[in-house]
């Protein structure tokens, strides 16, 4: 449903969550080539450059056709000189010398490896890089400490970065709802992410858990991964209890991360033949595939705010973060909205409800693919 703002690119908002940015775009090259420099930047511990190129891809995704020209860019937020060199150097060439040489580079390449280990950011990856560290098989031979985290990445490295398919979340969720009904009657279990945004495939699973009666949630997830341990699903699993009440301020933390409690994890996949024999229930396969699943529990009165938190894209609640604080002097983060200062949530029962309440129109989470 292209909005007025799509249908005249000059015009477009300045926000990612003033609009629609559909799973599949248009302009996917120069997408993927600003990503790359995004990225590139990220590694180098370049924030500046890194949202810049972030948002100029950004605002491609929600144009309503290619890019054909470069005079089409003029007047689109946040391209600069150097994004707009990169679409003409893609239009006349068909590639971009500057993205083609980070990709071909031992830095680039080396960075994505590592930071595609459960466990390892930039900062982890850009040390073992100076540490002149280039391999998996270079951090296997070495005495160093790795944490249990990055153990478990690397022993299931090529299962975690083998793509999730959706009949494969939708099997995990089968497996999790069983599991948490069976400890808690009455939470439900809601797949989010971006297999909520409309994503086909996913490098993990995200689960957002709930019950009716407020503080019936609370523990839960412990009792739930005991459970899952004991029907061998679980390779690894790292839990938080909910420390909201111990935030000095709950609005300060606009940060991507939250409070909730919630579990890391790495699955085993159920069996797939259980699915064709529904009388063997969901028995786990012995080496079944390894999958990353992020389990988070949220109170009944926070789930609205934990639900658009979670569903994604990382940009989009970058984006709306921004924009409550530039525009509307609030505070949005995955447990409420506040004015500065105060302590209590402005209340929410749906998604609708906090856009209304931010002055922005309803973008359903298809369209959140920022
Ligand atoms: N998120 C979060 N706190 C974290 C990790 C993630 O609030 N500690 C949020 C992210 O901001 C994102 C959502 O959870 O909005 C899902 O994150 P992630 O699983 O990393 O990405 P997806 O959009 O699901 O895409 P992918 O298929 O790569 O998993
Ligand atoms: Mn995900
Ligand atoms: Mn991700
Ligand atoms: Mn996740």
């Amino acid at each position: 449903l292209p909005t007025r703002s799509q249908a005249d690119p000059g015009c477009l908002p300045a926000y990612a969550c003033q609009r629609h940015s559909p799973l599949n775009h248009h302009n996917l090259c120069f997408t993927e080539a600003l990503d790359t420099l995004a990225e590139a930047a990220g590694f180098e511990g370049s924030e500046g450059r890194f949202l810049s190129f972030r948002r100029a891809a950004s605002v491609l995704k929600a144009l309503p056709g290619p890019i054909t020209s470069i005079s089409q860019l003029r007047g689109l937020p946040h391209f600069g000189d150097h994004s707009s060199r990169i679409v003409q150097e893609l239009l006349e060439c068909g590639v971009s010398s500057e993205v083609e040489r980070i990709k071909q580079s031992e830095r680039y390449q080396t960075m994505k490896l590592f930071t595609h280990i459960f466990g390892v950011g930039v900062k982890t990856a850009d040390k073992w890089y100076r540490d002149g560290l280039r391999s998996l098989a270079d951090l296997q031979g070495q005495t160093r400490k790795l944490s249990r985290q990055q153990e478990a990445g690397i022993c299931h490295f090529e299962d975690l970065n083998t793509l999730v398919w959706r009949h494969e979340a939708e099997a995990i969720q089968r497996v999790v709802e069983k599991a948490v009904r069976q400890v808690l009657p009455g939470a439900t279990v809601t797949l989010t992410g971006g297999f909520r945004r409309g994503k086909l495939q996913g490098h993990d699973v995200d689960f957002l858990i709930t019950h009716p009666v407020e503080g019936q949630e609370e523990g839960l997830l412990p009792k739930v991964m005991d459970l899952l341990e004991s029907q061998g699903f679980v390779l690894y699993r790292h839990t938080q209890s909910n420390h909201y009440q111990d935030l000095k301020d709950p609005a300060q933390s606009t940060s991507l991360f939250d409070a909730y409690e919630r579990c890391f994890s790495i699955l085993r996949l159920p069996d797939p033949t259980a699915a064709f024999r529904p009388e063997a229930g969901e028995e786990p396969c012995r080496d079944g595939k390894a999958v990353r699943v992020d389990l988070v529990v949220a109170p009944a009165s926070q789930f609205a705010f934990a639900l658009l938190g979670w569903t994604g894209s990382q940009h989009f609640e970058r984006e709306l973060r921004r924009f409550s604080r530039a525009e509307k002097q609030l505070l949005l983060n995955s447990h409420g909205l506040y004015v500065p200062g105060k302590k209590e949530s402005f209340p929410a029962a749906s998604e609708e409800d906090i856009f209304r309440h931010l002055g922005l129109e309803y973008i359903a989470p298809e369209y959140r693919n920022a």
